[in-house]
């Protein structure tokens, strides 16, 4: 009893700091229609892709980012309040005129559109996806083609500067909406890109205003093919003290993926392909704000990568790692791509990941891979090959069966969505108040 005791109030000393100010769910499907893989779930390395037709695509038919009826019942019955939206920086940014503050309007509407309606509409907070794994120009097989941005032997790369400048006019242009959590771009891969990320990448969305042209330097708006030189070393942002001032004017929350497809599992590991590692170079970041959380995807099937339905890669044991090394940093972490299948053997796996956020202060925000209007009865991840659906509601399997918004989501992950979370206030890593929509 004694020992029992002690343990019931450790417990309690944990939960009474460890708080989920943010829940919901990944919408994919934004970033859909510039490949397409041959069982349209990702099936492992070996998996032959299709080059897609969709750059820039059909609003609706090759990409889409929600639908609002989806998030009217993950806010009102579900009572979450996060959302991922992906897109693709190439709709955004189109190739021909490059990286940079130069939006194309069209899209960027129906973007926007998309972010109005979770945040203004329905009061939730919504997390900015540029779905590019840190690159720009070619998505075609992505994750693996593409230039990486920031890479300075390749002549079409897109700069740091630029994307600098894409980040500074996003936020700009959403500078009165405290609901938006920069993502700063999805599953960075590239061991070069990290070394350079503590420097310069994670200033970018604090930079910059639409109507300040200092902030757009004109020559880092060409085309790749006009950029014959590669650029030579890293291009330094302005870092004046009116600029640093301007820091301040975008205070939301950023979050900033790691190295290795920013597994939380790999975070502290070095070895070929993961090298160095993120707890290597990323523990000195400095955010002028202090207001930057580490965007971290956790898988539960054997190596990691959502493809299998079978769950054997436990949350809590994979994590400590990361959680100790979060611990020793002061840094925060939200679990931004996580998931299992409907075996039966994936709900203890599942709800260990998921009270295992919820135990641990370190982190303070999910979303679950994945929602979104288009996946159809494709399954987002965990299928392991069969077309089981996804999570957006309604979904359905291939046969017609109830698909993962039944028999992942509402089964495993619902009854886990704390009964308060933030409704309220600016994104911040530090949390706000807490309410119930009940
Ligand atoms: C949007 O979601 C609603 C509710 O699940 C569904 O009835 C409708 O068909 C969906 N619309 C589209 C275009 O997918
Ligand atoms: C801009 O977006 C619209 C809407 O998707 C598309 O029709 C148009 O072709 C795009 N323009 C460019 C230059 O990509
Ligand atoms: C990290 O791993 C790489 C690749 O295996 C190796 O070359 C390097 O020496 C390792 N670095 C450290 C600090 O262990
Ligand atoms: C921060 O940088 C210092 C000096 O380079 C290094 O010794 C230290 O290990 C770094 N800390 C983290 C948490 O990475
Ligand atoms: C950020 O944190 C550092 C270290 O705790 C502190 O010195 C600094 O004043 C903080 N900055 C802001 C804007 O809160
Ligand atoms: C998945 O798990 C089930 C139940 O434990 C087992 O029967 C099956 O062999 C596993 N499949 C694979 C591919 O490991
Ligand atoms: C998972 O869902 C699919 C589609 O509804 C179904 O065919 C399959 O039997 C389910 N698996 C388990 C273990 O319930
Ligand atoms: C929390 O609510 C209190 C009282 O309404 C308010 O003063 C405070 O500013 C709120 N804090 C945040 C972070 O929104």
């Amino acid at each position: 009893m004694f020992f029992k005791d002690i343990f019931a109030a450790a417990l309690l000393a944990t939960q009474a700091t460890a708080t989920i100010y943010y829940a919901g769910v990944a919408e994919s499907s934004g970033e859909f229609g510039v490949y397409t893989h041959d069982l349209l779930i990702w099936v492992g390395a070996g998996a032959s892709k299709t080059v897609g037709t969709g750059l820039p695509g059909t609003f609706g038919v090759d990409y889409k980012f929600i639908n609002e009826s989806a998030i009217d019942v993950y806010v009102d019955q579900n009572h979450v309040n996060l959302f991922r939206v992906a897109f693709l920086l190439e709709r955004m940014c189109p190739v021909a005129t490059g990286l940079g503050a130069s939006f194309n309007e069209t899209h960027y509407g129906f973007f926007v559109d998309a972010i109005n309606y979770i945040t203004t509409t329905k009061g939730a907070y919504a997390i900015l996806d540029p779905h590019n794994y840190m690159r720009y120009n070619d998505p075609s097989q992505q994750p693996s083609t593409g230039s990486i941005i920031g890479d300075t032997t390749d002549s079409k790369a897109a700069t740091t500067a630029q994307f600098a400048e894409f980040w500074g006019e996003l936020a700009g242009r959403l500078k009165d909406n405290e609901k938006v959590i920069f993502g700063l771009n999805n599953e960075v891969l590239i061991q070069m890109q990290v070394k350079k990320y503590k420097k310069l990448i994670l200033q970018a969305p604090r930079h910059g205003h639409e109507s300040d042209p200092r902030q757009r330097p004109s020559s880092h708006k060409c085309h790749p093919s006009s950029r014959s030189k590669p650029a030579v070393g890293l291009p330094p942002l302005p870092r004046s003290k009116i600029e640093d001032a301007q820091l301040l004017t975008f205070p939301k929350s950023i979050i900033a993926p790691g190295n290795g497809y920013t597994g939380g599992h790999s975070w502290t590991q070095n070895y070929t392909g993961n090298s160095p590692a993120s707890s290597a170079v990323l523990g000195n970041l400095t955010d002028p704000v202090n207001n930057t959380a580490f965007d971290i995807h956790e898988y539960l099937d054997s190596d990691f990568s959502g493809s299998h339905a079978n769950c054997s890669q436990s949350g809590p044991t994979n994590l400590a790692p990361l959680t100790a090394w979060l611990k020793t940093t002061g840094f925060k972490a939200m679990i931004t791509e996580f998931g299992g299948s409907n075996s039966t053997g994936c709900a203890g796996y599942i709800t260990g990941l998921v009270n295992y956020m919820a135990q641990n202060e370190e982190y303070i925000g999910w979303t679950a891979w994945a929602a979104g209007p288009l996946w159809g009865s494709s399954s987002p991840c965990c299928g392991g090959g069969n077309a089981w659906g996804s999570l957006e509601p309604g979904s359905l399997a291939a046969d017609g069966s109830p698909g993962f918004y039944a028999t992942v989501w509402e089964k495993d992950v619902q009854p886990l969505v704390p009964v308060e979370l933030q409704w309220s206030g600016v994104s911040s890593v530090r949390g706000g108040n807490l309410t119930s929509r009940v």
